[in-house]
This record gives C-alpha cells, sequence and structure tokens, in this order.
C-alpha cells in the first residue's frame, strides 16, 4: 500500500465512522422524543370503538310495549338554536304587506287583485263574514287555493279580518 492509499483509507474511516455517529445520534433522538407520545397514541389510529359504534348506530330504534323506552324519547331541540318567531305584524295593512300581497297584490295563482273591482264584488256580495271565515280557514273557489291565515298561521283572527278590510278597501 503507497502511502497515498494509507491517506485515503484513513479519511474514509473517520467519514464512515461520523456518518455512522450521526445515524446513531438521530435514531437516540427520535425514540427520546418519541417516547413520550408514542403510548399516548398508540391504538389511537383510526376511529375509536366508540366512534365506530356511533356512527353504525341505526338510524331508528323501536320503542316496544311494555318495556322501558324512555331513552328513546325525542330531546328537545336546544333552544339556543331554535329561530326566533317572526313578530306579528301590527296592524291589517302590515298584515297584507307581509303576508296576503304575496298573492293578492299581483293576482298570482288565482288570487283575486287588490284593487280588482271586478274580481272583488262577486266576494264582496257573500259578505264581509263569509270573507273572514274564508281568510281565516282557508278558501277554494275553483280559481285557485286561498291557504288559512294567507299561510302565516301565527295569525290572529283579529289580524287576518283586519288584513281583509284592508285588502277588499283598496
Ligand atoms: C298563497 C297565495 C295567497 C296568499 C298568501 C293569500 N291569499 Fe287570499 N286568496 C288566494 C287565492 C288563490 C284566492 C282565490 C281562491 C278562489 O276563489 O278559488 C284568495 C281569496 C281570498 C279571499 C276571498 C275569499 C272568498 O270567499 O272569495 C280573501 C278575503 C282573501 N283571499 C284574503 C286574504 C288575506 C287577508 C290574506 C293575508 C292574510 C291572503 N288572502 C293571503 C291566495 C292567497
Amino acid at each position: 500500500m503507497s502511502k497515498h492509499d494509507d491517506h485515503f483509507f484513513n479519511v474514509f474511516s473517520v467519514v464512515i465512522g461520523i456518518l455512522v455517529a450521526i445515524t446513531i445520534g438521530i435514531f437516540v433522538l427520535a425514540r427520546i422524543t418519541g417516547y413520550e407520545h408514542q403510548g399516548q397514541y398508540a391504538g389511537k389510529v383510526g376511529l375509536s370503538a366508540e366512534q365506530v359504534a356511533e356512527r353504525i348506530a341505526p338510524v331508528g330504534q323501536v320503542a316496544v310495549a311494555g318495556q322501558d323506552n324512555s331513552a328513546l324519547a325525542i330531546q328537545p331541540d336546544d333552544p339556543s338554536k331554535a329561530v326566533a318567531a317572526q313578530p306579528l305584524p301590527a296592524d291589517g295593512a302590515a298584515t297584507y304587506t307581509a303576508v296576503c300581497s304575496a298573492c293578492h297584490g299581483a293576482g298570482i295563482a288565482g288570487a283575486p287583485k287588490a284593487g280588482d273591482k271586478a274580481a272583488w264584488a262577486p266576494r264582496l256580495a257573500q259578505g264581509k263574514a263569509t270573507l273572514y271565515k274564508h281568510a281565516i280557514e282557508g278558501y277554494q273557489g275553483g280559481k285557485g287555493v286561498m291557504p288559512a291565515r294567507g299561510g302565516r298561521t301565527d295569525l290572529t283572527d283579529d289580524l287576518v279580518k283586519q288584513a281583509v278590510d284592508h285588502l277588499t278597501a283598496m
């Protein structure tokens, strides 16, 4: 072996040695840092048994007569999520604008148009009491469907009557 080869061999050995030392260092470091977390997350990869059970639970359950079905009781909705009810319109005119005008404003779907005297005359001839009744209970006279209370079921009878007065006076 020449002196040159000798030198190369020494340097090469040192480099290999350093690389091996670094490899071992990284391995040890990884074990140390991983030690705490390995136990914590081992077995948690994927879904836990409860999560699986929850996801594959049947959508419906059958209540059996004579057995304790209390667990099946429908839970009341979270009140904080409930949508606040729309406030009632203040008077007949406001009710007309908020509810009735949707159909009666333009005479949509067979609804007698507000202000159309010819359309209203035969209806008014029935008497206000009938118009009130039809507006409150709903009415199908062959022209279309007048939904009860115009579809706003929370309207009071009085508001509907005032709306009828307002509508027929237009
Ligand atoms: C979804 C559309 C719609 C809304 C909203 C609506 N109406 Fe009507 N209304 C109709 C239709 C259609 C008729 C005609 C029904 C027929 O004669 O066949 C009608 C008819 C009427 C009549 C005449 C009933 C009769 O005996 O001839 C009155 C009064 C009336 N509506 C009042 C109201 C009032 C008051 C409101 C609001 C609170 C209202 N409507 C909201 C569609 C509507």
